[in-house]
């Protein structure tokens, strides 16, 4: 199994970086190749432009996207790792999922809809909050982060998605952030398991 990891996290010390650390472990040890794709180290340009479009319509992507969409073609797994900004992912993230997940590479459009083409995939996603579980769920923005990513861009383009976010991460203690990183651990470790019929 290959794996695509994609990290978008500003800093080079945060609760991300540590999901990224036992993400990484656990792949090893679970014999998961991956490659790492670290949009801020990279400086992805995230800007969907007129050119972009241009070069998309004639089948001709430009370098950068064509190398990342290799990447996710070559990988089973997609996994994708960011902190919760403004109830989206942050702006690169967006940017990746604008100028990565193209018509005609991730879907196609036909009489009743869209089709998603990356199929046979997996996707496992990790967020952080800030806000609590309960504080989200009152206002009903556990399910606007969790829609925008899993249904309405992986699912819709093919993926199998597993998501999971960890909530009020900059309020808990350690040991309630450790607890939460060995559900990473747990959650790479069963991914071996065949894609439900
Ligand atoms: C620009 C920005 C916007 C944010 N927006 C939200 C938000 O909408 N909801 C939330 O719960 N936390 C929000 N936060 C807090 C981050 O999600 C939180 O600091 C992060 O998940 C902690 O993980 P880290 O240590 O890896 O950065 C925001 C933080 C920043 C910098």
């Amino acid at each position: 199994m290959k794996a695509c990891i994609v990290f978008a996290h500003e800093g080079d010390h945060s609760f991300n970086h540590e999901i990224l650390s036992r993400v990484r472990k656990a792949c090893e040890a679970s014999n998961i190749s991956y490659v790492v794709r670290d949009l801020y180290e990279m400086n992805f340009q995230p800007v969907f432009t007129a050119l972009d479009m241009k070069r998309i319509e004639h089948r001709n992507p430009s370098s950068d996207i064509e190398e990342e969409q290799s990447l996710i073609t070559e990988s089973d797994l997609l996994i994708m790792i960011y902190p919760v900004w403004w109830w989206s992912p942050p702006a690169i993230l967006k940017g990746y999922l604008d100028r990565i997940f193209t018509d005609g590479f991730a879907f196609r459009y036909e009489s009743d809809g869209p089709v998603g083409l990356l199929q046979n995939k997996r996707a496992l996603v990790f967020t952080s909050t800030r806000e609590s579980a309960k504080e989200m769920a009152e206002q009903g923005l556990d399910l606007v982060v969790r829609k925008q990513i899993v249904e309405g861009t992986l699912e819709m383009i093919g993926y199998e998605v597993e998501y999971q976010n960890f909530a009020a991460v900059t309020e808990v203690d350690d040991e309630a952030r450790e607890l939460m990183l060995r559900l990473v651990e747990r959650k790479i470790h069963a991914i071996r398991e065949p894609i439900p019929l």
